[in-house]
């Protein structure tokens, strides 16, 4: 079956899945067509400004009172919120980990995201958490909502099909998909075991980032990014649905399908978008500008150029500066980086970076190219190079980012990451030229 979507970004969008099920001129019928439900769902306060102001009218077959009845307390061991903090004993360090293993049991994707970061603080709607998921199994009967943030969701390996109550978005590696706070919806897999990353944002949703100079054209565009139509199923039999909520899990029995929203209107929704569709800014002459040229969605804090998160992606690009060393540079930064690879292999680390990997590089602690990719570039001949068949990404937060046991203890954390750096050379000797034995 191929699902259909709306293209634009934040648009105020309109969808039916039966004909004359929305509403016109109104949002409120005293009897909606089908016998539906009308009902609003805000993303923002009722009364946020016009350019921030979210929700959608959602038409339903049994409105969300129904689908919920008495909570009880539901276990996920491994998806933490902060604060999350001394739960290890691991030494302050950069860190970097191999891919995380796919299960042998059977493990949904609810089931199988684990928490390797947290930052800020879930009760104060700050911060945000990275976690990776692992799946081999659909989640069928079972549903989630968090009402603790938005999810961004990066998939590495195997495609996802998100039902969700406002519509179907199936993405492959290579695409992202952004859930809203609140959404219900459970996850399919496309094509077998799955493995990916998830950003939490507690705070401000994900919007695109102001170009400034820029202009109105490239980075990510509006027109790119993707909203599904309305599809609903009726489904009357035993169903849960699982609800995050300040941190902890709570579970609901119900009786059929909370996926029942045969139409809706409105601008709070989930949304994907294709990486490379990005069109990437970058140096045409010497130099190269900080990471935040790649920001593909920005989380803003209330501090004007401070994002709770940026979402920066490292794509496929053509490097034809000018005596220039074209890696990052070595750095230390006020913010935290969680790193990720989607595919390829990323400029700064020749080795031990691999797709479905991950690393950190906390608030001040210093990083850049591995001894390899120094050496490499310092003398390299500088024609014009495509990295290609590249895509890594960060989330990076203003926050530092606390660890979680996991991922302290995670067995394919690497304890030599350090080492890459080891043979940078003293290359001062006194003399303008150095010492480039
Ligand atoms: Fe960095």
């Amino acid at each position: 079956m191929a699902f259909s979507y709306m293209p634009g970004f934040g648009n105020d969008f309109e969808t039916e899945s039966l004909p004359g099920a929305l509403p016109q001129g109104m949002n409120s019928p005293q009897r909606p067509a089908y016998g539906l439900y009308a009902e609003q769902l805000s993303g923002s306060p009722f009364t946020a400004p016009r350019g921030t102001n979210e929700r959608s009218w959602l038409y339903r077959i049994r409105p969300s009172v129904r689908h919920t009845a008495r909570f009880s307390a539901f276990a996920q061991p491994h998806w933490k919120s902060a604060p999350n903090v001394d739960d290890h004993q691991l030494a302050l360090g950069q860190l970097r980990w191999d891919p995380v293993p796919i299960p042998t049991v059977e493990t949904d994707f609810v089931a199988g995201i684990r928490t390797v970061t947290t930052a800020g603080d879930v009760l104060t709607q700050v911060g945000m958490a990275a976690h990776v998921y692992v799946a081999n199994v659909d989640m069928v009967d079972d549903h989630l909502f968090n009402a603790d943030g938005e999810l961004l969701v990066v998939p590495q390996q195997g495609g996802l099909r998100f039902v969700t109550e406002m519509g179907v978005i199936e993405v492959a590696p290579g695409e992202i998909c952004v859930l809203p706070r609140g959404l219900v919806f459970k996850v399919e897999l496309i094509d077998g075991p799955a493995r990916g990353y998830l950003c939490e944002n507690y705070g401000a949703k994900f919007t695109l980032p102001d170009r400034g100079p820029i202009g109105a054209n490239c980075l990510a565009n509006p027109r790119d990014f993707k909203t599904p139509v309305a599809w609903f199923e009726e489904k009357d039999m035993p169903c849960r649905l699982i609800v995050k909520w300040c941190g902890r899990f709570h579970v609901t029995e119900i009786g059929h399908s909370p996926l029942d929203v045969v139409a809706w209107h409105g601008n709070y929704a989930p949304y994907k978008y294709d990486l490379s569709t990005f069109s990437p800014v970058g140096a045409i002459l010497f130099d190269h500008p900080d990471p935040s040229i790649f920001t593909v969605l920005t989380a803003p804090s209330g501090e004007d150029g401070t994002a709770n998160i940026d979402f920066v992606i490292f794509p496929p690009r053509w490097l034809v500066a000018e005596n220039t060393f074209r890696p990052p540079w070595y750095h230390r930064n006020i913010m935290s980086e969680f790193m990720g690879l989607i595919r390829g292999q990323y400029d700064a680390k020749e080795e031990g970076f691999v797709p479905g990997g991950m690393s950190l590089h906390n608030m001040m602690l210093a990083h850049g190219p591995d001894a390899t990719g120094f050496e490499k570039a310092s003398r390299a001949d500088l024609k014009p190079v495509k990295l290609d068949d590249t895509m890594a990404f960060m989330f990076e937060t203003r926050f530092p980012q606390m660890l979680t046991r996991f991922a302290a203890e995670l067995e394919t954390l690497q304890d030599n990451y350090i080492d890459c750096w080891r043979d940078l050379k003293k290359r001062f000797n006194g003399t303008r030229e150095g010492d480039w034995s």
